[in-house]
C-alpha cells in the first residue's frame, strides 16, 4: 500500500469522477468496450446468418442485435463526452476533417444497420408465437453483405481515430 503514496496526486485524488485522470480513463474505457461489443456482435451476426435459421439461432440473432444497438449508443455517447469534456478540447476534433470522416463512417454504418435491425424486429413477432421466421436465400445473402460492409466500416474507424487523436489532418500538420 505504501507504494501508492508515490503516485501523482491526480491519479489518487477524489472519487472516480472527482479525478480528471480516472474520469477520462473511465470514459475512454467505455468507448473501447462498446467498440469491442459492437464488433463482436457484428461478427456473431455474420456467423449466424443463414436461410431459414432454427429457433435458437434466430433468437440469438435478435438478442445480439439488441446488444449491438445498446453498444452503438454507448459508443456514440462516450465519443460525444470525449469531444466535449474528456478529450483534448472540442476544437481539436471539430477542426479536423478526419474527425468528421469518422463521424460520417459511424453514421453510415449505423444507417446500414437499420435494415438488419428492422428485419430482426420482424423475426421477434413469429418467434414469440413459437413460429420460425421465413428467411429466403436472397434475404440471407443481402444481410450477409450488409454485415460485411459494416465490419469493414467498423475496422476503418479506429484507424481514423488513432490518426485524429495524434493531430493528423489538422491544418499545418503533415496531412493537413
Ligand atoms: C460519432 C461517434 C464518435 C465520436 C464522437 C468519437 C470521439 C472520439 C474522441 C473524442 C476520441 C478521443 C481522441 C483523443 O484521444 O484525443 C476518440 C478516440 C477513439 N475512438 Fe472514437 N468516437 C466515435 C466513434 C467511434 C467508433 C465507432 C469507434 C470504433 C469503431 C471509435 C474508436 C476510437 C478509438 C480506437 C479511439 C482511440 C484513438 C487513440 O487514442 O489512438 N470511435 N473517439
Amino acid at each position: 500500500m505504501a507504494g501508492f503514496a508515490a503516485l501523482p496526486p491526480a491519479l489518487l485524488g477524489g472519487d472516480l469522477f472527482g479525478s480528471p485522470v480516472f474520469s477520462r480513463a473511465a470514459v475512454a474505457y467505455v468507448h473501447y468496450l462498446s467498440f469491442m461489443l459492437c464488433f463482436g456482435a457484428l461478427v456473431l451476426e455474420r456467423r449466424l446468418i443463414r436461410p431459414n435459421p432454427g429457433k435458437a439461432d434466430a433468437t440469438l440473432m435478435v438478442i445480439t442485435d439488441v446488444v449491438y444497438g445498446m453498444a452503438a449508443l454507448a459508443l456514440l455517447v462516450s465519443g460525444i463526452l470525449r469531444v466535449l469534456y474528456f478529450g483534448q478540447g472540442s476544437d481539436f476534433y471539430t477542426g479536423n476533417p478526419l474527425f468528421w470522416w469518422k463521424v460520417a463512417l459511424y453514421l453510415g454504418v449505423g444507417g446500414l444497420s437499420l435494415y438488419p435491425t428492422v428485419t430482426y424486429i420482424l423475426w421477434a413477432i413469429p418467434l414469440r408465437k413459437g413460429e420460425l421466421p421465413q428467411v429466403s436465400e436472397a434475404l440471407a445473402a443481402r444481410l450477409a453483405w450488409i454485415l460485411n460492409i459494416e465490419l469493414v466500416g467498423f475496422a476503418l474507424i479506429p484507424l481514423l481515430a488513432t490518426l485524429m487523436a495524434r493531430g493528423v489532418g489538422l491544418p499545418g500538420t503533415l496531412a493537413g
